[in-house]
């Protein structure tokens, strides 16, 4: 898909499935890593991200089948054929980088290139080399690669992060479901994903405990067996469906969307004058006639304001009356969208980390370039209430899912 051709101005209605979460299923995906006996992941989002992971894996040794009718990927890493992700891999999307962990748990050695910057900023990964290093790994970098060894097996370490990381937190996860020993995590991410891939990891075998809260214990296990596990719903693509529905008006039922899992962007959405209900089949999303209010929010780790929705609603408040503030704490350059949305005429002022959107009545349909994943999406949404034809380029981001 190269552009997306969107008449903006109906209302939105229907009932859509929310999915498995891809930032989910490719922890989960490199969790196979760590059992010979096969990881059934059903739910699974079928993306060019959840894809190419696939495909890393099998790279890897790991045998890959996906089951389209069910959603279903069986993966089964009977044994290890390989134990290098390679540059080209690692640098296409940075979750390969997970791979690290569970090789280094499960073999022992492993050389996993670094992923590099990206269009959202630095991202660096030194949390979770530190993570391993604390958990007896030799670690050396070399020509862009890590390359960590731990022969004698990983060993049970107590780690206190300086500050909250999703992904370190979950790599350590799953290298110390099989170190020798016990595990404390502190400081550590309390998102959903966590929960699930401890879920998913208990169900193999591991003896986690504490996930969801500020403090995660693992006490090591000699090996893991296979199991089957669903993707928990994602709440980011469940919330992007949400803002469209507040920026375009309509009624759509988020079928498998939970509420607990997104919290703070229900307040937001309550605060600008959108209706949120949980059904038992999932959650409503209403907004009829009526011009939207200004919110200001904060993004920050769950269960604070999701990143990964901040230009979503950003495109949402470009229509509210008054002046919404908005303030990125998680990535630097993470308002790329914001000129973007000016194209259609949007008034959007950037400071540093802070954006102050004074709402308009009306955006007009323009052509406009998508620069990252939630950057394209907050096109669609502007342009699916804008007048007139919106033309989104390079929408080649949003195949690699939310
Ligand atoms: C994950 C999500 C991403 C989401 C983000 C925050 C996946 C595949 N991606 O990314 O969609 O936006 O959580 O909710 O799940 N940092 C360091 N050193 C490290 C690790 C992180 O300085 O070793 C910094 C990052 O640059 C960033 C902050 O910590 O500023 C938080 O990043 P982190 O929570 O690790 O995000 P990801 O796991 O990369």
């Amino acid at each position: 898909m190269d552009r997306i051709a969107i008449t903006g101005g109906a209302a939105l209605q229907g009932t859509i499935p929310i999915y498995g979460a891809k930032n989910s299923a490719l922890k989960l995906q490199a969790a196979s890593l760590l059992a010979a006996q096969p990881l059934m992941l059903e739910n699974m989002p079928d993306l060019a991200d959840t894809r190419f992971m696939a495909q890393l894996l099998a790279s890897l040794g790991v045998e890959i089948t996906w089951i389209k009718e069910t959603r279903t990927l069986r993966m089964a890493a009977g044994e290890i054929g390989s134990t290098i992700a390679p540059y080209d891999q690692v640098r296409k999307m940075r979750a390969s980088f997970n791979v690290l962990g569970p090789l280094l748990a499960r073999v022992g050695h492993a050389t996993v290139s670094l992923p590099g910057g990206c269009a959202i900023g630095a991202r660096p990964v030194d949390l979770h080399l530190k993570a391993f290093e604390a958990m007896g790994a030799d670690i050396v970098i070399e020509q862009g690669y890590v390359k960590a060894a731990a022969l004698r097996g990983l060993k049970g370490a107590e780690i206190e992060f300086p500050f909250v990381s999703v992904g370190a937190t979950e790599h350590a996860m799953l290298a110390a479901a099989l170190a020798h020993g016990d595990t404390v995590l502190r400081n550590v991410a309390r998102e959903p994903e966590i929960v699930d891939l401890a879920e998913c990891l208990n169900a193999m075998g591991a003896r986690i405990e504490g996930a969801g809260e500020s403090e995660i214990r693992i006490k090591g296990v000699t090996s893991l067996s296979g199991a089957t596990h669903r993707v928990v719903a994602d709440r980011i693509e469940a919330g992007t469906f949400a803002a469209a529905v507040g920026a375009a008006g309509g009624d759509v039922l988020l079928e498998g969307a939970r509420a607990e899992h997104l919290g703070a962007m229900i307040a937001v959405l309550q605060q600008a004058g959108v209706a949120v209900e949980a059904e038992a089949k999932g959650l409503r999303v209403k907004r009829d006639g009526g011009r939207l209010k200004a919110v200001d929010f904060d993004t920050a780790p769950f269960p604070g304001f999701p990143t990964d929705l901040q230009a979503q609603v950003m495109a949402m408040l470009c229509f509210a009356d008054g002046q919404s503030r908005i303030k990125e704490t998680i990535f630097e350059n993470r308002f790329m969208h914001a000129p973007e949305l000016a194209r259609l005429g949007a008034q959007i002022a950037v400071h540093g980390n802070e954006a102050v959107v004074t709402g308009v009545e009306r955006l007009i349909g323009a052509p406009v370039m998508a620069t990252d994943l939630r950057a394209s999406v907050s096109l669609v949404i502007a342009g699916l209430a804008a007048q007139g034809e919106t033309i989104v380029n390079r929408v080649y981001h949003l195949d690699r899912g939310l």
